[in-house]
């Protein structure tokens, strides 16, 4: 192993904006509206003035969004982030179910918006921000660098790890023993990047979806996995025969992505998601779907 593995903690840059949603803004406005109601004796009327002082400037905002669609684009072959159960019933009435549909569900509720998710390719999430075909992208996507030059992340919210799956019988026992092997990964994620950028692109098969690459370690095609800890929890679990590695491979954060420049949609995400985050709510999604060690 000679490269040093990529190591994209966050956390500090992103969780410093998260307590600036204060009320002072709107309070003044409430004020200001109050003053000039009192001024205004004769004209308005008791609902005018009552409207008045109710509508905060956080209200009107929200109010232009209201009813408007948050489109999500996502990749649902990643459980328990999102993956289509046919026994559940998801945010935007699919059956795309897991923590960032629920996320982004609670966050539209907030916004007063309607969610709909769209299941893409992964490598497809970003150009579909890009040209404005989608709103968010919800994905266990991964802060990293280079996606920063192409969208602008939320604060984050969940730490992850890439991890490393192998047979039950393999020799390999960590990073080390991956060198001139073949690696299966899912295109386009930090697995895929890592794994290039650590053992060659030529040690390096690409699938569509996680559970692809999977399948291909059961079948002998690849040797071994890299992929995010959790989904990786699922598949090992769901496939006889196959083992995770307790060597971490690297470690990362998971935000929401929107179009570069997007200030406005991810300033309401943020005070949406930082709600969720003081009022438990995410905490309980994440443990509707991921049970306590
Ligand atoms: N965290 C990894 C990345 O950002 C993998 C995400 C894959 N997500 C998915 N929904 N398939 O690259």
């Amino acid at each position: 192993m000679k490269k040093k593995f990529v190591c994209l903690l966050m956390a500090a840059a992103c969780t410093a904006s998260l307590a600036a949603c204060g009320g002072s803004a709107s309070e003044t406005t409430a004020a200001a509206a109050a003053d000039t109601t009192a001024a205004e004796t004769k004209a308005a009327d008791d609902t005018t003035a009552a409207e008045a002082e109710e509508t905060t400037a956080a209200e009107e905002k929200e109010e232009a969004s209201e009813g408007k669609q948050l489109i999500m684009a996502t990749n649902a072959e990643f459980p328990p982030y999102e993956y289509h159960d046919s026994s559940m019933t998801g945010p935007d009435g699919s059956d795309i179910v897991g923590i960032d549909a629920e996320i982004a569900g609670a966050i539209a509720e907030k916004l007063g918006m309607e969610l709909v998710i769209e299941d893409i390719a992964f490598d497809s999430i970003i150009p579909e921000l890009q040209s404005g075909k989608a709103d968010i992208g919800a994905a266990g996507m991964t802060v990293t660098e280079d996606r920063l030059v192409n969208v602008d992340f939320s604060d984050t919210y969940a730490t992850a790890v890439q991890v490393i799956i192998v047979t039950e019988g393999s020799e390999i026992a960590g990073p080390d023993d991956l060198a001139e092997k073949t690696i299966g990964v899912q295109q386009g994620t930090t697995g895929d990047i890592y794994a290039s950028d650590d053992f060659g692109d030529e040690n390096v098969d690409r699938y569509p979806k996680g559970v692809d690459a999977v399948q291909a370690l059961l079948q002998g095609k690849v040797d071994a996995v890299i992929i995010d800890n959790e989904p990786a929890k699922v598949f090992v679990s769901e496939n006889e025969g196959l083992k995770l590695l307790d060597t971490a491979y690297a470690e990362e954060e998971y935000a929401i992505a929107v179009k570069k420049g997007n200030t406005e949609l991810l300033d309401q995400i943020n005070g949406a998601l930082a709600e969720l985050k003081e009022s438990g709510t995410l905490d309980e999604i994440v443990a509707k779907y991921i049970s306590a060690e």
